[in-house]
């Protein structure tokens, strides 16, 4: 293991709000970097917010707001939310920032002396979804990752070399470890393996984005942009020698941690590119599953999100992060509920380990004036007290390992083995009826034991403080041991627990959840998911920010009949043609075929849609709408469009071919 230690989350796209999907990546990289910095090694932390491309151009369109306002709020959200969980990032990066840019550049130009960059036509369609080129045929075809009708780009853009890098490429992944688990080698090298063709790196069409040097009509590819994150945030780029110096001395990047959707750019296009810049490679890719809930990946498109805040302000944040990393096996999906979550609090952290601490601290309070008593050196250690302290060294070995190995939910498993062992113990030896026998044999009896507990709690503490990190450091105050900063757990061993210290103030650390905890955290939610978009509060980048207000219940939609319904007359229409109306930043003129008609509608799409890119798709409207005007011009007629994000139109559509003019019903 080398000295150092860099690891970075993905930088999170800002086109949605943080929610515990988003919190899990980073709480696991929060726990390996915390137990990276307690083992002595010098860590450094990357997170930050991935801002530029046509997603998020759009989704501020949408949301009426400039793109630098929104990603501002957005980004802003996302620290603050960090801040309060007590993520311990040491650098938050964006890629609007000037030194991103700044790198970005530098790492095109070099791409560009090395020979790796010519410029060519792109004809084909693109995913802005997924921000992927992908290869479908056909205007609206669904893409082959996410299933939406993908849009057709037609552009002279500049290109990378990436067929020149598939023997490269899998050669890299014979590397062991660098693919981490094992199991998605084998998907990575299949879809190299099919051959790679030569990578659009520029889009022309829009301007959100880094210009591309000396050429600035074109704007770097997202995730050229994107994944260049990791270098940029140590100073790759700059003419800065501190820059520099932290550059070099943290990069390669010993984890890029990721979620199962994004291993081919980590995994193929970034190795290329760095390869083609003639930098080192990162040592690996550690790819994690989803966190499901009510059964799909919880993301906000499919509306099923649940905030990370919910959980924090009623179960507390450490709550959160042991759930993570305990029930979801590492590497595979998991699913989320807010039962699981409140059983599995109350089983391992109110129950276990919970009773653990308050049984042992009260009664050292009690019987040895808050004192760590001495274990005795005249009354003779049972088996049972030595097979506690052998089973909290193999503790010590059998957790590092499984958690050095991304195996939490196993390394948290052993450290409750110990903690089972140790309530068990308490049970058998029952401290509390020696307590009240006075003489010397019995209270010899009754250090040993104590002390015995509280050295075995000590050592819970320790090995579970990156995952526990709130809790862990109140138990070690009530232990009389100060901050837990200062542990240093290369020489945590069992009997280090200094006699006679003083214990702190003993209070409950982890508070039993009831049935109420659930329906406040349901009832938080789902005021959230109805509640109408609401403006995005400012938060401050230096974090700390207030959590979003609740806001009230929605009143239920009244329920209509078939009649009702029937009256609507929904048809399909093709747009023939398409424009800018003059003055009206939002609105667009329309004129659409139903077969038996043209009509002109007028309609609030303009900043999610450019006129052009309409032409000769087919739309769905309501036909026997009452004509109005709309800035001067007659609409007759209104198209379909699902309200996303902050509202965000996205048109509906088919995925099959239908005939102009079908009715729906
Ligand atoms: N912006 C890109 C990453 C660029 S890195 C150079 C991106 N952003 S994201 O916001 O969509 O996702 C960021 C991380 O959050 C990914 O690792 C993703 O897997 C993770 N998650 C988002 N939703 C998730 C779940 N429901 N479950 C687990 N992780 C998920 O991709």
């Amino acid at each position: 293991m080398s000295e150092k230690f860099y690891i970075t989350t993905p930088i999170y796209y800002v086109n949605a709000r943080p929610h515990i999907g988003h919190a899990y990546t980073t709480i696991a990289c929060d726990a390996i970097a915390r137990r990276k910095r307690m083992l002595g090694i010098d860590t450094f932390f990357l997170t930050g917010t991935d801002e530029h491309g046509q997603k998020i151009d759009r989704s501020a369109a949408a949301a009426g707001k400039s793109p630098q306002q929104f990603t501002d709020e957005v980004s802003g959200e996302f620290r603050a939310l960090w801040d309060r969980m007590g993520i311990s990032y040491d650098k938050f990066i964006r890629t609007t920032s000037a030194e991103h840019k700044r790198g970005v550049q530098e790492l095109f130009r070099t791409l560009q002396r090395n020979g790796f960059i010519y410029k060519s036509k792109y004809t084909g369609q693109y995913c802005v979804f997924d921000e992927l080129y992908v290869d479908v045929i056909g205007p609206g075809a669904p893409c082959p990752e996410c299933g939406r009708p993908t849009e057709m780009v037609s552009e002279e853009n500049y290109f990378f070399k990436l067929s020149a890098f598939e023997d490269k490429l899998l050669k890299l992944y014979q590397q062991p470890g660098f693919i981490r688990p094992e199991t998605r080698r084998n998907e990575v090298a299949s879809f190299v393996r099919g051959g790679l063709r030569d990578l659009s790196i520029s889009r022309s069409s829009f301007k959100w984005g880094i210009p591309v040097p000396d050429d600035p009509g074109h704007v770097v590819y997202v995730w050229l942009d994107a994944l260049s994150n990791y270098i940029t945030a140590l100073g790759y780029g700059s003419p800065d020698k501190k820059d520099q110096g932290r550059f070099k001395k943290y990069w390669p990047a010993d984890v890029h941690m990721i979620g199962k959707e994004i291993v081919r750019f980590h995994c193929v296009y970034w190795p290329a590119f760095l390869m083609a810049a003639e930098l080192p490679l990162p040592r690996s890719v550690v790819v994690h599953g989803w966190i499901l809930f009510e059964e799909s990946k919880m993301s906000k498109s499919r509306g099923n999100i649940v905030r990370a805040e919910t959980i924090g302000e009623v179960m507390g944040w450490d709550a959160l992060r042991y759930f993570l990393l305990r029930e979801i096996v590492f590497g595979q999906d998991g699913s989320f509920s807010f039962d699981a979550l409140v059983q599995r609090f109350n089983a391992d952290l109110a129950n276990d380990l919970g009773n653990l601490s308050s049984r042992t601290l009260s009664m050292i309070a009690r019987y040895f004036k808050g004192e760590v008593p001495y274990p005795s050196a005249t009354v003779a250690r049972t088996p049972g007290d030595e097979a506690i302290a052998k089973h909290a060294e193999e503790t010590i070995k059998t957790f590092g390992e499984l958690f050095d190995d991304d195996q939490f939910s196993r390394a948290l498993e052993t450290a409750w083995s110990l903690v089972g062992a140790v309530n068990k113990y308490i049970v058998e030896n029952e401290p509390w009826a020696l307590g009240e026998k006075q003489d010397e044999d019995s209270r010899s009896r009754l250090a040993t034991i104590l002390y015995t507990c509280a050295e075995a709690l000590r050592i819970v503490a320790a090995l579970t403080h990156p995952v526990l990190p709130e809790s862990t450091a109140r138990v070690w105050e009530q232990l009389g041991l100060g901050d837990i900063k200062a542990l240093k757990l290369p020489e945590l061993k069992w009997g280090q627990l200094p006699l006679g210290t003083k214990l702190g103030k003993v209070e409950g650390v982890f508070p039993r959840a009831d049935k109420s905890a659930i329906e406040r955290m349901q009832k938080m939610e789902e005021q959230r998911a109805q509640a109408p978009a609401t403006k995005t509060e400012p938060s401050t980048a230096e974090g700390g920010g207030a959590t979003q207000p609740i806001p009230a219940p929605a009143a239920e939609p009244p329920k209509i009949t078939i009649d009702d319904f029937t009256k609507v007359e929904l048809r399909v229409a093709q747009v023939k043609h398409a424009e800018k109306v003059k003055g009206a930043d939002k609105l667009l003129r329309l004129e659409v075929d139903l077969g038996t008609e043209v009509r002109q509608i007028v309609a609030g799409i303009a900043l999610a849609y450019e006129p052009e890119k309409l032409i000769g798709r087919k739309i769905v409207i309501v036909a026997n709408l009452q004509p109005r005007k709309l800035r001067g011009l007659e609409s007759n007629g209104m198209l379909l469009a699902a309200s996303v994000g902050d509202g965000q139109p996205v048109l509906a559509g088919f995925l099959e071919d239908v005939p102009i003019g079908a009715r729906l019903k």
